[in-house]
């Protein structure tokens, strides 16, 4: 038998590693999967994408800088992916139409909630950032019903934004956007949405927004402790997580959107661990 073909898409990608987990979901469920990265050229994404397909490939996963052109891409889109702005996930749907989705805010909430058992209904939340990252996982997050949800931004405006595109989809949470410098008290989960942290940089938070009980996730990941996370640690915080279960997580959402089949993502968050 034949595998099916995936792959992501970015630019750099060599250091991606989703081929190394969907081959990791691959051998765990049995699928014909076969995975691998591609780089696309800084102007030629649409055409690595229409070439992929051409050739038979079943799906693809989206990377830095191109998601927001795989969203403009698609023929059509799932309703996570069109709030989100940006696509991980590319398929052909039942009609053969290049469809986009966005995985990425379910990676999030997934991780959180089972992964480490954080329970976001009613919660205090503070989100920093109010880039793509953060555009593509405040509908997942606020479909979990958090009690309050306060964006935090270097440029206000840019908050204040993604208040109003997601007010629709706040229902009784309190949403709304603020500074840096504005959040003073404790927050039950505080989650890094910014880059700031591979220019080196951490936002200029107060540290009273942590206390003991605060948990504290940052997107990115690292194999040391994130710069951020770091910060959380030298003011007390107890629980600090990066984004690596988030990493694995979206990748098990594309995979099961694409195979109909959900690997268990426990095993393959450990061997990436221990890479
Ligand atoms: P991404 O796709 O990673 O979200 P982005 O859309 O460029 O990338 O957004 C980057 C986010 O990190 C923004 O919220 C940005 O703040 P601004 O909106 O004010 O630009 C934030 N960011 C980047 N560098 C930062 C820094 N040094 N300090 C604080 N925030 C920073």
């Amino acid at each position: 038998m034949t595998n099916d073909l995936y792959a992501v898409v970015g630019n750099p990608i060599s250091h991606s590693k989703s081929p190394r987990i969907h081959s990791l979901f691959a051998s765990q469920t049995g699928e014909p999967v076969e995975y691998t990265a591609i780089q696309a050229p800084l102007n030629g994404f649409a055409g690595t994408v229409r070439q992929f397909f051409a050739r038979g490939g079943k799906g693809l996963n989206v990377t830095v800088p191109f998601k927001e052109q795989a969203w403009q891409l698609a023929e059509h889109r799932t309703e996570r992916a069109q709030k989100a702005g940006a696509a991980n996930t590319l398929y052909a749907n039942s009609e053969g139409l290049l469809t986009a989705d966005n995985t990425d805010g379910q990676g999030l909430v997934t991780d959180l909630d089972v992964n480490h058992g954080v329970d976001l209904a009613g919660r205090n939340i503070l989100v920093l950032g109010a880039g793509g990252a953060v555009r593509g996982v405040l509908g997942p997050l606020l479909a979990a019903r958090p009690g309050a949800l306060t964006i935090a931004n270097r440029t206000v405006a840019k908050a204040e934004a993604l208040v109003t595109l997601f007010a629709p989809e706040a229902g009784e949470t309190r949403l709304s956007a603020c500074g840096f410098e504005a959040p003073t008290t404790p927050f039950d989960l505080i989650i890094n949405g910014t880059s700031a942290s591979l220019q080196g940089d951490l936002p200029p938070l107060s540290p009273t927004v942590i206390d003991p009980r605060t948990v504290v996730y940052d997107m990115m990941y690292a194999l040391t402790t994130t710069t951020f996370n770091q910060w959380a640690l030298d003011h007390g915080a107890q629980r600090v997580y990066d984004g690596l279960g988030m990493l694995v997580e979206q990748a098990a959402e594309s995979f099961r959107v694409w195979r109909g089949v959900a690997p268990d993502t426990a095993p393959v968050i450990a061997a990436l661990r221990d890479d």
